[in-house]
């Protein structure tokens, strides 16, 4: 069976990686292009964001053919060819199969609204209510309500998210059958990694409801225990036939005891889980659209939770800080000026030690930070410009609505890769369709030459291959009430070797005490971002700004 805990996936948003035919959007050709590259990296797997033939209201989310290639990005041959290659390096494909919706430009919903009664049963039409009003009071979750017209009747259809992606009913077997299909498609052309868009939210009650309050609304459709059953019989049906494929569900605001449900082996389910409550920590009230500090104790709390329990209940985690729905971790939990390289380089140690397997969003190898966008109008993401609007009508200044959106947006991280310091950062030779913007320090040309945090990054993953305490370890954090480090311990059963990581989350010097059991123990340095050499603990331990630090005893 394949060890989760050795393997390392980078991830590609493959319309900001490399563009090699000069429009202005990365495609798999300019992908194919830099694989010399990733190689570097020694990854197991890339997981690329959709491809797939679609209008792009939602940059590929809103999914109008699953099995074809959008014209933009390549061909199915540029594909092939990619997975190929890739292989060549020992590095495996991992797809996002956006399985809860599809576009308003697929076919399914196209025969839905010619009357096709199989395939309005694709999809949740409810008619209104007798008093006019909208079939349930949800919200979507890119703002305003949750229904919308289906066409010249009488009925409204779901959509959790845009109004161009539709919600596909999983009550349905046909649906499943169909979807499930789509997975097997992919597994036929050689894919054997999968990542599960909002997978958890595929269980709606059978009867739609109103939400009694808004802050429970999200419960009527998410993680109920029908999903289970889903994901039991997808994994029957496609993934679960290979002994190596790697799967990982994105689960929005999900549970710990539903995550080891989902990610324990002997329940078949998927490989591991995508939670985000770590990310939750600079949100006023759980709104995502405010400015707050990082809540640092919270952050301790969550992850404490989320690594002890998934690991006494054999679950399994997706590790990560970055990905294409995230601004910059750098800006959030480090310091993207004075200390960019220390806290990039702390923020990759405090995460990819724990246990689980890491994901790398591709440019965080160099440090990548948020753009320096100045203007709303340098913004493209549907869920960020309703943001901004929605915040200018409940009173914001657009100087003060803007400042929420410049530290929030999702095309933070969507900006084209850093390739060096060119106009459009050597990502393309045409005006992207997102702009760089502060390429000329951070780029790949420059990290390879003189940097260290590649090498930094390098130096991670090979430790996870060849340390079994980090890749099979189990998992206690220490120092809890610490207000400034994060400080975990792996260990092995039956094993006296421990792991020591300690992660410094501020600008400022802090010294720690040791608990008793680590003092004067003979410590080998795994890795320190201070290149500090093997010594003795003692009860005291300093640590300089974002010093971050495993140590072996
Ligand atoms: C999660 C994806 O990561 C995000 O980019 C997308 O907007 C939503 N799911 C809807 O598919």
């Amino acid at each position: 069976m394949i060890n989760l805990g050795k393997k390392v996936i980078y991830q590609i948003y493959p319309k900001s990686f490399y563009d090699s035919n000069g429009d202005g959007i990365g495609d798999l050709r300019g992908i194919i292009q830099k694989i010399d590259y990733i190689k570097k990296l020694h990854v197991d797997m890339i997981w690329f964001n959709p491809f797939f033939v679609s209008p792009q209201h939602d940059n590929g989310y809103d999914v109008a053919d699953y099995c074809k290639i959008d014209p933009r990005f390549g061909s199915m041959q540029d594909f092939e060819e990619l997975v190929a290659k890739l292989k060549e390096i020992n590095v495996g494909v991992m797809l996002d199969m956006v399985l809860n919706h599809c576009s308003t430009e697929h076919k399914w919903f196209k025969k839905a609204l010619a009357g096709d009664p199989k395939y309005r049963k694709f999809f949740y039409l409810r008619k209104a209510k007798a008093d006019g009003s909208l079939p349930t009071n949800w919200r979507s979750k890119f703002g305003g309500p949750a229904w919308a017209k289906f066409g010249n009747t009488d009925y409204y259809y779901l959509h959790l998210y845009d109004p161009s992606q539709a919600d596909l009913d999983w009550h349905n077997p046909e649906v499943r059958k169909a979807v499930f299909a789509v997975v097997n498609f992919w597994r036929n052309k050689g894919v054997q990694g999968f990542r599960f868009d909002v997978i958890n939210v595929t269980g709606k009650a059978k009867k739609l409801l109103d939400a009694t309050d808004p802050t429970t609304e999200k419960s009527l459709y998410t993680d109920t225990p029908v999903v289970h059953q889903y994901l039991k019989e997808l994994n029957a049906a496609s993934f679960g036939q290979d002994p190596d494929s790697i799967t990982v569900g994105e689960m929005s605001s999900t549970s710990i005891a539903n995550s080891i449900a989902y990610s324990k082996p002997d329940e078949h389910e998927l490989s591991m889980v995508f939670s985000f409550h770590h990310l939750k920590v600079d949100y006023r009230d759980g709104n995502k659209w405010t400015k707050e500090p990082v809540d640092f104790m919270k952050l301790k709390a969550i992850f404490t939770a989320w690594q002890e329990k998934m690991d006494q209940g054999g679950g399994w985690n997706a590790l990560f800080w970055n990905n294409h729905d995230q601004s910059v971790a750098l800006n959030r939990f480090g310091d993207p000026g004075k200390y960019r390289l220390q806290s990039a380089e702390m923020l990759a140690t405090a995460i990819q030690l724990m246990r689980g397997t890491p994901y790398i969003y591709m440019g965080e190898e160099l440090g990548m930070i948020d753009p320096a966008y100045t203007s709303i109008k340098d913004y493209v993401d549907v869920e960020t410009l309703n943001a901004y609007h929605e915040l200018r009508k409940q009173g914001l200044s657009a100087a003060a609505a803007f400042d929420i959106i410049h530290a929030k947006s999702r095309d933070n991280a969507r900006t084209p890769m850093h390739w060096d310091s060119g106009k459009y950062a050597g990502f393309s030779q045409v005006k992207p369709w997102l702009m760089p913007t502060n390429q000329d320090e951070i780029n790949v040309a420059a990290e390879l030459k003189h940097g260290e945090i590649f090498n930094y990054y390098q130096k991670l993953i090979k430790l996870r291959k060849t340390e079994e305490l980090i890749s099979d370890g189990h998992i206690k954090m220490f120092l809890q009430k610490d207000p400034q480090v994060l400080a975990y311990e792996r260990f092995l059963d039956n094993k006296t070797e421990k792991l020591l990581v300690f992660a410094n989350f501020y600008g400022q010097e802090h010294t720690v005490t040791l608990p008793k059991q680590y003092q004067e123990q003979a410590g080998t340095v795994l890795i320190s971002n201070y290149h500090k050499k093997d010594f003795t603990l003692t009860a005291a331990l300093k640590l300089v700004p974002y010093e971050a630090l495993a140590i072996k005893i």
